[in-house]
Formats: structure tokens, C-alpha cells, sequence
């Protein structure tokens, strides 16, 4: 029979095998695994790509990476239980193998960061992507000016990568800022209670050296973008990272498309002044 796929292709087609290392509890519903590829091969990923994980009989599904490439012999994903994919995902333990796809999309562009000052925003489940292009700053520090973490998450609780903010909030590399939308008595929290926009105001900015990079959910995008324009940042020095559901993962199924845009290989990525005349998009 005639092969309808080159070798090349069926990599992007088939999937890998990978083995969690090991499961740590972020929140109530979200845990970090750390998986290796099965053949011992570096993931080869970039901050800001996602890989389409799958387990037999349980579908596929796009997920970020949350680690650092610089960070080597493992990588981790941070995954919301949302669904049946997800659901069963939550249900693996250290020494389960899984099927990993990628990496696919764009990343940050990290050649364009060098010399540049930071701000580094997420909210809720956008710091799982923000994480891999954080710890890559951590670890090549010298590319960077000033490198400023602004986070925000519904409550306490929801706060994703505890340790890691603390670390960061610590760490004389980065300047770190948390805020949750609001606290209940028994809370211990340490940062700022209010929406995470109120932040920016601050910020002393300096648009023409500095980048902005923001993942979250796409009410906060709105907020935050307007704050960023006040302080005189350009679009195209805006960068958004978004979802769209997914198939292929390999623009191939159209599932992910905002107009002529394919979010699984134009994004998910975006500079804002890609995205901010198409309809739907934010
Ligand atoms: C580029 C990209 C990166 C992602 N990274 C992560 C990640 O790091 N961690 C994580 O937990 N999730 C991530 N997601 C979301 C994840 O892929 C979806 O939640 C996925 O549907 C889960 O599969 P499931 O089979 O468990 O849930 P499903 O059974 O598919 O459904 C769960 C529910 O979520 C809805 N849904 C599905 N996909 C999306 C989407 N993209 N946006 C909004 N709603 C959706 C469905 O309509 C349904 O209501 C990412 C998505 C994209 C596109
Ligand atoms: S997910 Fe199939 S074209 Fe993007």
C-alpha cells in the first residue's frame, strides 16, 4: 500500500513513550508530573511550546511545558483535572508511562529578550507555561536586565508552584509580586489581596527596553493589556500565550483556528499586535 506519511511526518503523528518520575499535589486540582522520555532523549522543547499527551483509550490533549529545557533529563507538566483525559492522568503514579507528541507551536523568542527588562504576568494556570521561560531567566540570568514575576490566582489555596514563588519571591534575581482576588479567615498568606491588573500601575516601566509576556485567562488579558498601554508598552511588545481545544496539534485539523490563524503552529505564542485585530481572539 502506497505510505501516505514521509518518516519525518510520523514523528509529529505518533506518539512517544514517556515515564512519570514522580506526582506532587499543586492544589486540589492540579498536580505537577515529571516524566522522561522512555529513550532517554531531551524533550528538545523551548518556554512557551506544549506537547500533545495521550493515554491509550483516553484521548489526547495539549499541555504546556512547565519546565525549563536548561533544566535536563526530565520535564514536567502541571495539569488541571478537567476532564477525561486529565482525570485519568490524575489517577497515574511514579513508573506509569504515558504517550508524549512534541514539542509543538511557538515559543518565546528568547533571542529577542537578551539585554531586555521582563514582566513576566500570569493568572491561575498560566503560570504552568510562564514557569519554563521563569526558571530558564533563573538559570541564564546574565541574558537579562531586570526580570520582574507578577502572579495572581483566585485564593490561597489556588495558587499554583508554592515553592517555587517562595524561592522566587526570595531570590535577588527577580523581582516577584503575588496577589490573590481575596482571602477567608483561616487564609496564611503573605502577599497582596486585590486583582492582579492592580499591580502594574507601580511598575516602573521602561517601554522601549522591556517585554511583557502574558498567560492567563482571557478576562484578565483584557485588564492587564490596558494597564501594560498606560505605561506606554507597544504591541509588539506584548506577548500572549493562548488556548484554543486542539486535535492535531500540527495545523493540520483546522480545530484550533481563530480566523486565519492556527493556534497549534502560528501560536500558541502570539505578539499582541498579531492577534489584536482578530476577532475572538482575546
Ligand atoms: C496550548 C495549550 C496548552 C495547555 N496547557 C495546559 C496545561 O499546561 N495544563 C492543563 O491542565 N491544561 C492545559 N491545557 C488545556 C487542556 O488541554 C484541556 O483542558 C484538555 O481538554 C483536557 O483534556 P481532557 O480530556 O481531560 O478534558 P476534555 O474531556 O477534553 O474536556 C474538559 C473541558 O474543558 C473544555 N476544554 C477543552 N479544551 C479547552 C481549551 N483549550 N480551553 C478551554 N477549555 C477547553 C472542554 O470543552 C470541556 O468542557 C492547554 C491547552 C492548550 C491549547
Ligand atoms: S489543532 Fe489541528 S490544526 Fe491546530
Amino acid at each position: 500500500m502506497a505510505r501516505t506519511t514521509s518518516p519525518a511526518e510520523e514523528l509529529l503523528y505518533n506518539p512517544c513513550e514517556a515515564e512519570i518520575i514522580s506526582v506532587a499535589d499543586l492544589t486540589p486540582d492540579e498536580k505537577l508530573f515529571s516524566l522522561r522520555m522512555t529513550d532517554n532523549r531531551p524533550l528538545g522543547h523551548l518556554p512557551g511550546q506544549f506537547v500533545q499527551l495521550s493515554i491509550p483509550g483516553y484521548t489526547e490533549a495539549p499541555i504546556s511545558v512547565a519546565s525549563s529545557p536548561t533544566r535536563t533529563g526530565f520535564f514536567d507538566l502541571a495539569i488541571r483535572r478537567a476532564g477525561t483525559l486529565t482525570a485519568e492522568m490524575h489517577r497515574k503514579v511514579p513508573g506509569d508511562t504515558v504517550g508524549i507528541r512534541g514539542p509543538f507551536g511557538s515559543s518565546f523568542d528568547l533571542t529577542a529578550f537578551q539585554g531586555k527588562d521582563l514582566l513576566l504576568i500570569s493568572g491561575g494556570c498560566g503560570l504552568a507555561p510562564l514557569r519554563s521561560l521563569i526558571q530558564y531567566c533563573q538559570d541564564c540570568r546574565d541574558e537579562f536586565a531586570r526580570v520582574a514575576v507578577i502572579y495572581g490566582a483566585r485564593n490561597p489555596d489556588a495558587l499554583l508552584f508554592k515553592n517555587d514563588l517562595a524561592e522566587w519571591r526570595n531570590s535577588p534575581a527577580f523581582d516577584c509580586s503575588v496577589t490573590v482576588d481575596n482571602v477567608s479567615g483561616g487564609d496564611c498568606f503573605y502577599g497582596s489581596v486585590g486583582l492582579l491588573p492592580a499591580l502594574i500601575p507601580p511598575l516602573e516601566v521602561i517601554p522601549k527596553n522591556t517585554i511583557a509576556v502574558v498567560v492567563g485567562p482571557p478576562p484578565m488579558y483584557r485588564a492587564v493589556i490596558e494597564e501594560l498601554k498606560k505605561k506606554g508598552m507597544a504591541s509588539s511588545r506584548i506577548l500572549l500565550s493562548l488556548e484554543r481545544q486542539m486535535r492535531c496539534g500540527v495545523g493540520k485539523c483546522g480545530h484550533c483556528t481563530i480566523e486565519h490563524l492556527y493556534c497549534c503552529t502560528d501560536g500558541p505564542v502570539f505578539r499582541l499586535d498579531q492577534v489584536e485585530g482578530v476577532r475572538g481572539a482575546i
